[in-house]
């Protein structure tokens, strides 16, 4: 029998939260193959408001109520541990994660940058496109490893630069390409592989 029942998936952000609030509105698709089973974040995130609207559980865990950055990794694995995800979503989660993340989730934990990797990693991406003055520029989904940005790219789409935009005209653009292809990866990964000719059912 292969089980129907959702993946769960756990999303981190950091800030206004449409990423999470484009998540939420897919999970709660019929026959969306995934759900989100909690929202976290290192900071009061406004976005916070678009997971307790949907009555989904949050959490903040802080840098700052922690001794030093491997207390506060250790604990943001522990919470997000307590949720039992399939799959983390970082959704403008802007704090790199550290080992105790990474040995929890390495390989099931993405993360959604508003460039085109690899070029214009970091807190900036847009900024430094539009910066280094760039014509074409994008979004990317990759894997986190333990580098800034480094990951295997799951899918990149492109955006044009046009003459007048400013970090935030272009940053908008870029997340109405980017929230749709981070929901067409989470579906990706969250759906449920065909049973092969053959397998028992
Ligand atoms: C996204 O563009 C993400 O790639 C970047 O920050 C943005 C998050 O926006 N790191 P929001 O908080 O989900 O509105």
């Amino acid at each position: 029998m292969h089980s129907t029942t959702p993946a769960r998936v756990v999303v981190l952000l950091s800030g206004g939260g449409s990423t999470l609030a484009a998540l939420l509105r897919a999970h709660a698709e019929p026959d969306s193959p995934f759900q989100i089973v909690a929202a976290i974040a290192d900071v009061d995130a406004p976005g916070l408001d678009h997971a307790r609207r949907a009555g989904v559980p949050t959490a903040v865990v802080r840098l700052r109520d922690h001794p030093d950055r491997a207390a506060w990794d250790a604990q943001l694995a522990s919470t997000v541990g307590g949720f039992d995800p399939a799959l983390v979503v970082l959704a403008g989660f802007m704090r790199l994660v550290g080992p105790a993340m990474l040995e929890a989730f390495g390989g099931r934990m993405i993360n959604t940058h508003p460039a085109l990797l690899p070029s214009f990693p970091g807190a900036h991406g847009v900024r430094d496109a539009l910066a280094h003055g760039v014509k074409v520029t994008g979004a990317s989904v990759i894997e986190v490893d333990a580098g800034v940005d480094t990951g295997r790219i799951l899918a990149q789409r492109a955006v044009e630069v046009l003459d007048d935009d400013t970090e935030a005209s272009l940053h908008e653009r870029i997340k109405q390409i980017e929230q749709p292809m981070l929901v067409d990866v989470v579906r990706h990964l969250t759906s449920p592989t065909p049973p092969a000719e053959g397998d028992p059912l």
